[in-house]
């Protein structure tokens, strides 16, 4: 079948014309013509992978392309597109001139396709130079702080980004960014399975057992609406209400007020932190920061721990307390130190947050959050890991059962931020221990300096000054 309605431009090899005559579905047309931004997004089996696959593998032959493939995480090649151009080297008979190898994949005259993840990969992500074409797939799973070090690097005059994704809900900053607030640098394509003349009947089938069984989901997988709300979000309508009353705005930064910071610990996963300052009865948080535990790790005392302090410097506030959870305490192997020792000693205040089970968490969480005011801008990572922390669904038992809610939270993307916000709900109610005096803390840090360890007194142990709760 070769739609002929819309001509494309002919690739040519040398001076072959291609091996096999190659189809687009009308909406992909857009991707021939030059655009910084080519958004296609909707309902699933609309022909977005192939179609962008395509496109690049044609290009590619055109003329000498750098194409950057990357999506939020990608723990392994298998998870990326890898996959899709290769099926579509083979399924094009372009065989003869692409290489595919394990990592990469090579075209004719300098044509390469490099595949990443951004989020575990942020300084790997700025090393690539030279990018024609970023393709991000599943971008609506890319945050506000992965978008803002990718595109930078995609940098190359006239280069483009193309993003294709399932939508999920009206708040995710991908759509917000590229859909609701897109503006003349985007072209923007909603598809569906309608728009794809080459939906295969097994996803026909499928699509019509969704259509009767689970209408609401149907909307959302198959025809692209946002969903209206996350089954089993853990904090829907405490985040609901905080939209309503306006709590998600522009919070101003009380110099006068030392900042908290409430960390949660990843050691695979990421490490998460929520700066946030108590004024007034409000609780005001300030930033949301997360970086991940393989590139930068923790319990590496020279790389990770010192980019968290780094970090904290860097955002000018006066630090105040810093809130870890238990396992900080504990003594890494090989490591002399424990990761709440090396903050001591580098001059902070710490507290470690008593454990709580999940659910006690989580409820300690629901009680503070009418309190809670959030930074739009300086949140807006952290805002979006709370919007998507849900409990698990079962399955039911039938297809006339309701879905039961388990009452453990999916561990995904979203847990680690919801997990640091699980202690700062739990650390904003702690008694506050006493200041010892900043020269004090100088003299532990000058000791830290040179090496020394320091025996830690906790004078003035508790003595309820607490500044929270
Ligand atoms: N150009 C094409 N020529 C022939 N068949 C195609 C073409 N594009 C898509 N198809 C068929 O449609 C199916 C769905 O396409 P594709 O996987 O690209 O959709 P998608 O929009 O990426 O969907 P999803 O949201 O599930 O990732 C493919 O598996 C293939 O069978
Ligand atoms: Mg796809």
């Amino acid at each position: 079948m070769e739609i002929t309605s819309s001509p494309l431009p002919r690739p040519m090899i040398g001076t072959q014309t291609p091996p096999t005559a190659i189809e687009f579905p009308e909406s992909l047309q857009c991707l021939f013509q030059p655009k910084r931004f080519k958004i296609l997004w909707g309902g699933r089996g609309a022909g977005r992978s192939w179609g962008v696959a395509r496109a690049l593998l044609l290009k590619g032959l055109q003329q000498p392309l750098r194409v950057l493939c990357v999506r939020e995480f990608q723990n392994s090649i298998g998870e990326s597109v890898h996959k899709v151009l290769s099926d579509q080297i083979e399924a094009l008979s372009l065989s003869e001139y692409y290489r595919i190898e394990k990592a990469k994949i090579y075209g004719p005259n300098g044509t390469e396709f490099s595949f990443e993840g951004i989020k575990n990969n942020t300084t790997r992500i700025k090393s690539y130079e030279g990018i024609d074409i970023c393709w991000v797939e599943e971008a609506v799973k890319v945050s506000k702080s992965s978008w803002e070090i990718l595109i930078p690097t995609i940098r190359r005059e006239n280069s483009e980004i193309w993003m294709t994704f399932n939508p999920e809900l009206e708040t995710d900053y991908t759509y917000r960014r590229f859909v609701l607030q897109a503006d003349d640098s985007c072209i923007v394509r909603k598809m569906t399975f309608e728009d794809n003349p080459w939906f295969p009947e097994v996803l026909r089938q499928e699509m019509l057992r969704d259509k009767e069984r689970d209408y609401d989901s149907y909307l959302n997988v198959w025809l692209g609406h946002c969903k209206v709300a996350l089954q089993g979000a853990v904090y829907g309508r405490e985040l609901r209400r905080a939209m309503e009353e306006n709590r998600i705005c522009k919070v101003p930064y009380e110099q006068s007020v030392p900042v908290d910071v409430f960390f949660d610990l990843g050691r695979a996963d990421n490490t998460a932190m929520w700066f946030a300052q108590r004024v007034g009865m409000e609780r005001r948080l300030l930033k949301y920061h997360e970086a991940n535990g393989t590139s930068i790790p923790i319990d590496d005392l020279t790389g990770g721990i010192n980019y968290f302090i780094r970090y904290m410097q860097g955002t000018g506030y006066i630090i105040g307390t810093v809130f870890l959870p238990h396992d900080a305490k504990a003594k890494r192997l090989g490591s002399k130190r424990s990761i709440e020792e090396i903050f001591r000693q580098g001059g902070f205040r710490v507290q470690i947050v008593p454990r709580l089970s999940v659910t006690d968490g989580i409820n300690a969480a629901r009680i503070i959050f009418p309190t809670c005011w959030f930074d739009e801008e300086g949140c807006e990572d952290g805002i979006n890991a709370l919007r998507h922390y849900r409990y698990k669904v079962m399955e039911s038992i039938d297809d006339n059962s309701p879905k039961q809610l388990s009452n453990d939270p999916v561990h995904d993307w979203a847990s680690d931020g919801a997990d640091a916000f699980r202690y700062f709900a739990v650390g904003s109610k702690m008694p506050r221990q006493s200041a010892d005096g900043v020269l004090n803390r100088l003299a532990r840090a000058a000791d830290a300096l040179r090496g020394k360890d320091v025996e830690f007194s906790r004078r003035g142990g508790n003595n309820n000054l607490g500044w929270m709760g």
